[in-house]
């Protein structure tokens, strides 16, 4: 049985007084009870991490940033390594997405690096992968999220895949207001789990959590989540109140 997942990508949003705000607004809202049945995760801005590290302390939320550097160290100004993030620390990293995709270039190539680099540092990673409108639209949609997960992360060992969590989101779903359905999340969802079990094995593919993000909302997320291969959501723009990311963790 995997349990379920609700991670926050803050993305680059609130300055560290709001931010901090938030938090507070975000632990107030999420008790204890509902840890029990499902994780959390907080992606915040790098900005945010030391302090957010201190004031998470034994609320049962995991702290993530949202990109690492593919390499370990050296002269690379302005990147931020992964073992920079697990010194603060932290736990967990988001790799690949699409905005990092799209406006930062990254390839599948650099994103199996970054994972690598992640996982060798200790922390854990969201890897995220799915499709553009104008690829779903000719039908392309299963062969470009069978190539991301396979040149990203396909050539991890059974071990490494403990830390891994897969996201799905379809790029026309992101900050639009345009859910996938959940009957659309969940074809690729079980396809995925299918990659997976090519990638890897059967035991693999039952244990690893693959999520949906793209305009997740209270309103939407239980009959998302109700979904079989649906194991929660990676929300943006409804992880910036604490009421309506509390109420996708109910959900
Ligand atoms: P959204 O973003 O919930 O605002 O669509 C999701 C994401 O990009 O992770």
């Amino acid at each position: 049985m995997r349990k379920r997942l609700v991670a926050g990508n803050w993305k680059m949003n609130t300055d560290l007084n709001d931010g901090f705000l938030l938090l507070k607004d975000i632990l107030n809202e999420v008790r204890e009870a509902e840890l029990e049945k499902c994780d959390v995760h907080i992606y915040a801005p790098f900005t945010h991490l030391k302090i957010f590290h201190n004031s998470l302390n034994g609320s049962g939320l995991m702290l993530g940033a949202q990109n690492c550097h593919q390499e370990e160290s050296g002269a690379y100004t302005g990147e931020i390594s992964a073992q920079m993030l697990a010194s603060i620390p932290v736990q967990s990293v988001l790799v690949g997405h699409s905005e990092r995709r799209e406006y930062c270039g990254e390839t599948n190539e650099i994103l199996a690096k970054k994972v690598n680099t992640a996982l060798a540092n200790g922390l854990k990673v969201i890897y995220c992968f799915g499709e553009t409108l104008e690829q779903r639209e000719s039908g392309e949609h299963f062969n470009v999220v069978k190539q991301q997960l396979i040149e990203g992360v396909g050539h991890l060992t059974v071990e490494q895949w403990q830390h891994v969590t897969l996201a799905y989101e379809p790029v026309w779903a992101i900050g639009t207001g345009k859910t996938a359905s959940a009957e659309q999340a969940q074809e690729i969802h079980e396809y995925a789990r299918k990659i997976v079990i090519e990638m890897s094995n059967d035991g693999v593919a039952d244990a690893t959590r693959i999520l949906y993000g793209g305009s997740v909302k209270p309103g939407n997320a239980g009959h998302l989540f109700s979904m079989e291969d649906i194991d929660g959501g990676l929300i943006g723009g409804a992880a910036l109140n604490g009421e309506s990311f509390a109420g996708i963790i109910r959900a």
